[in-house]
C-alpha cells in the first residue's frame, strides 16, 4: 500500500488499535460515507466518487456496509451471484464476492431485508473487521457505504474508517441527525475531525454557511478527547439536480451517464479535494 489519507487520523478499529500512528496504519486509506438521517446520497455520493477516483488511477473498493438494507446493487445495476452475507455464513470466499462495477472500481455487496444485520454480534464484529484486514491491502481507498444512523452496526462499520464523511442535506432533520450522529461519533470512537459534505443543496454557499453553524454548535457542547473542539472539514457541495433522480431511475452511475451536469462535476470536485489527501505513506 503506498498511499494514505492524511491528515492523519488515529485508527479506530477496536481499542488495541487506536493509538497506533497513522503512517503504518493498514486501515489509514478507509473512509466510511454516513450519515445522521437516511436518503441523503450516501450510496449516490459512495458510487460516484468511486467512479471519480478510478479515473485520476487510483485502485478504489467501495464496500456496502449497509449490511441489512443493502441498494448499492440497484443503483449500480448489478445483480450478485454472491454477497457478503454468503462469505459471512461461510459459503463462498472474499474473492467469489469481489465484483468489478460500471465505473471499473471492486464492490463488495450485501443483501437487503436481512434482519440478521439490524445488531452487533460477535460475529458480524469479527467478519466486518476480516473482510476489510483482507481487503484493505489490495486498494488505494476503501469507500465504506454504511447505514444511516447510531446504531451499533453503523457505529461499529464507522470505525473501521480512519477518515469519516458525513453526508447531509440542507433541510433541518437531516441537519439534526448529523449533528447527533459526529456529536456520538466523536465521543465514542475519539475523533477528532470529520469530513462534510452538503448534497442537495440550494444555492452555492449553502454548505459552507451550513457546516459553519454546526461547528459554532460542536465548540459549545462537543469535545474531543484532548479538549479541543471537534473540527468539521467542509469538503464541498453537491447541488439538487434533477439528473441525479434519472440516474438512479435508469440504474446507472451519474458520473457515466451525465458527466457534464452539475451533480456530476461537484462529486469529480470533491474527488479531487479526496485525491489530494492521498500522502505517500513513510514507514520509519
Ligand atoms: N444531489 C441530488 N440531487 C437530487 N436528488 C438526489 C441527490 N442526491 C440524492 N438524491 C436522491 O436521493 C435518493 C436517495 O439517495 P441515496 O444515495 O440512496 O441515499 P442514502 O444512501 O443516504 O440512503 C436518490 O435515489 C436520489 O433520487
Ligand atoms: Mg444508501
Amino acid at each position: 500500500m503506498s498511499d494514505v489519507l492524511s491528515p492523519p487520523t488515529p485508527p479506530r478499529a477496536g481499542s488495541q488499535s487506536a493509538s497506533a500512528p497513522a503512517a503504518r496504519n493498514p486501515r489509514a486509506h478507509i473512509m466510511a460515507v454516513t450519515s445522521g438521517k437516511g436518503g441523503v446520497g450516501k450510496t449516490f455520493v459512495s458510487a460516484n466518487l468511486a467512479a471519480a477516483l478510478t479515473r485520476h488511477g487510483l485502485r478504489v473498493l467501495v464496500l456496502d456496509a449497509d449490511l441489512g438494507l443493502a441498494n448499492l446493487d440497484v443503483v449500480l445495476n448489478l445483480y450478485p451471484k454472491v454477497t457478503l452475507h454468503d462469505v459471512f455464513t461461510g459459503k463462498a470466499t472474499l474473492e467469489e464476492a469481489v465484483i468489478t462495477a460500471p465505473g471499473g472500481f471492486s464492490v463488495l455487496l450485501a443483501g437487503s431485508g436481512m434482519v440478521e444485520y439490524s445488531r452487533l454480534t460477535p460475529e458480524i464484529r469479527n467478519q466486518l473487521m476480516h473482510v476489510i484486514d483482507t481487503m484493505a491491502p489490495r486498494y488505494d481507498v476503501v469507500l465504506l457505504d454504511t447505514g444511516a444512523g447510531i446504531s451499533d452496526v453503523v457505529l461499529f462499520s464507522v470505525s473501521l474508517a480512519a477518515e469519516v464523511l458525513v453526508v447531509a442535506t440542507p433541510e433541518p432533520t437531516s441537519l439534526t441527525d448529523a449533528y447527533a450522529a459526529i456529536k456520538v461519533l466523536t465521543t465514542q470512537q475519539k475523533r477528532n475531525s470529520m469530513r462534510l459534505v452538503i448534497n442537495q443543496a440550494a444555492r452555492p454557499g449553502d454548505g459552507r454557511a451550513i457546516t459553519g453553524q454546526l461547528q459554532q454548535v460542536l465548540n459549545r457542547f462537543v469535545s474531543t478527547e484532548s479538549g479541543q473542539p471537534m473540527r468539521l472539514i467542509h469538503m464541498g457541495d453537491i447541488p439538487a439536480d434533477k439528473a441525479v433522480r434519472e440516474s438512479v431511475m435508469r440504474r446507472q452511475l451519474l458520473l457515466q451517464s451525465m458527466p457534464g451536469c452539475p451533480a456530476a462535476l461537484a462529486v469529480a470536485q470533491l474527488a479531487n479535494k479526496i485525491k489530494t489527501m492521498l500522502t505517500p505513506v513513510e514507514y520509519a
